[in-house]
């Protein structure tokens, strides 16, 4: 039995509003996942529509039990969102949570429900001439909350840093009930302990985040991408040290993009092949400012041509062109680009020093044409602060059933590697349960252990999404 007694079920009806409790079939909806794979058969779906709400499930479910897996936009790739199978438990979506609650253009801050999009704060900002940074694919989707619980990050990483770096206050409800206010909007603060640095990233492991101060940036109103076909992977260094020369504290993303992804999601999606060239790789940049950069856009480009670095070069002239480049990027992960065998494949969320990542491609690639020279092995993404996603992908019928006898292996090859890069398995996406029993070689038992002690404190009773990212507290 999985989902709560009956009695249980009365309550959180008996204590929300008659829109917040959902079970049986209407409760599906929230039971899958962005891969379409079930997250749980059966489940009670919990939706209050304020933190007060929040409030009373926590304290239903901490009096009965009652373990909480809370979900946001429920595009996360780590299962985060999985019920567990050995104790009832909610799904406490946050979705209702869905107010701006104050937009403050003298201290550069959104304050936001966690159930507000990333497209509707990034909206938000721009109307007061401000930008909320934090951007990727799943922007219309993908909420605060979910974006707090995994730390992601995107496409504007290398300039803005990831979703930690662009909170700096939550609100949150506590194992035993309490709401935390910790909304504050302060640039510096040295009073201890910085609380909301555990929550972030915490996959709601510790509290149910329900609001939070955003930090937003001044506007950068000239902003210009464009599509280079680099000469291959060694390039890549050398062309983002050209752009931050040439256009300093412009380059807003840097972005790998390879001949193979470009080519099927132009064959798949409504878009425009910006560029005819056939090399093996593509970088996507942004160059953003509050001034004009016509000029730096030229000089790097020239710079990174006569350096053998670019061979050829679409600049987005007009919106339509920066919107195709940015269409072409956010169909690259093959959860939307249709490839049909993509849920038995590997998609790495990996991080290595920057110095590192060429090195870092080139050995999985290396890795998967040894042990797994039947899938489609590939990187893109965001190459300037580190963060690859390799996808090794069994993309023929015939290559499915010897996939499967090496996958293990060559996961364990990768792993390796990235351990002995120093990198990180999880980078933006969590770990959930897919990276879980994965992860732990890449920090010294003291830290899980410290970890382990914090989740001790913060959630005696194990409530909050046990079993995913760290290992269930004993
Ligand atoms: C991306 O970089 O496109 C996002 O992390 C999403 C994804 O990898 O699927
Ligand atoms: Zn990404």
């Amino acid at each position: 039995m999985t989902v709560p007694a009956d009695h249980i079920v009365d309550e959180f009806r008996a204590a929300l509003d008659h829109n917040a409790v959902l079970t049986g079939g209407d409760a599906d909806p929230f039971l899958f996942d962005p891969r379409n794979l079930r997250t749980a058969d059966d489940a009670v779906v919990v939706r209050p529509a304020d933190t007060a709400g929040v409030a009373a499930t926590v304290r239903i479910c901490a009096t009965h039990n009652v373990a909480i897996v809370p979900q946001g936009g429920n595009t996360g790739l780590s299962f985060g969102t999985e019920s567990p199978t050995d104790r009832p438990s909610i799904v406490l979506s946050l979705a209702r949570l869905n107010q701006i609650e104050s937009v403050d253009p003298d201290r550069s801050t959104i304050t936001a429900q966690a159930g507000v999009t990333i497209e509707a704060v990034q909206n938000a900002a721009k109307a007061v001439n401000r930008v909320f940074a934090p951007d990727w694919g799943a922007r219309g989707t993908a909420s605060i909350g979910g974006g707090i619980a995994t730390d992601a990050g995107g496409n504007n990483v290398v300039r803005y840093g990831n979703m930690r770096d662009n909170v700096m206050g939550i609100e949150a409800v506590l194992a035993d009930g309490t709401i935390w206010d910790g909304r504050r909007a302060l640039v510096k603060d040295s009073s201890g302990y910085d609380l909301k640095h555990l929550f972030i990233g915490g996959e709601g492991t510790l509290g149910i985040v329900t609001s939070a101060v955003l930090k937003l940036r001044p506007a950068t109103p000239y902003e210009t991408s464009l599509l280079a076909a680099i000469t291959g992977l060694d390039a890549l260094a050398p062309l983002l040290d050209l752009a931050q020369q040439h256009a300093p504290g412009t380059v807003t993303a840097f972005e790998l993009m390879p001949l193979v992804a470009i080519d099927r999601v132009v064959n798949v999606f409504d878009v425009v092949k910006p560029l005819d060239a056939d090399t093996e790789y593509f970088a996507l940049v942004k160059l953003a400012s509050s001034n004009p950069i016509d000029g730096q856009i030229a000089a790097f480009l020239e710079a990174g041509a006569e350096a053998s670095l670019i061979v050829d070069a679409a600049v987005a002239g007009t919106p339509e062109q920066e919107a195709n480049l940015w269409a072409i990027r956010d169909h690259i992960p093959p959860t939307s680009a249709y490839i049909e065998h993509q849920h038995h494949g590997l998609k790495l969320d990996t991080a290595v020093p920057v110095d590192k990542v060429k090195e870092f491609v080139q050995s999985v690639l290396d890795a998967a044409a040894k042990i797994a020279p039947m899938a489609l092995a590939y990187g893109f993404g965001h190459v300037g602060d580190g963060n690859l996603h390799m996808m090794i992908l069994p993309i023929t019928d015939e290559a499915v059933e010897p996939w499967l006898e090496v996958r293990d292996a060559i996961t364990t090859e990768i792993d390796r590697r990235v351990f002995e890069l120093d990198g990180t398995l999880s980078a933006e996406h969590g770990v959930g349960l897919l990276l879980r029993d994965r992860i732990g070689p890449q920090k010294p038992d003291i830290e899980w252990e410290m970890m382990r002690t914090v989740k001790r404190a913060l959630d005696p009773q194990n409530l909050f999404n046990p079993g995913k990212l760290i290992p269930l507290v004993g």
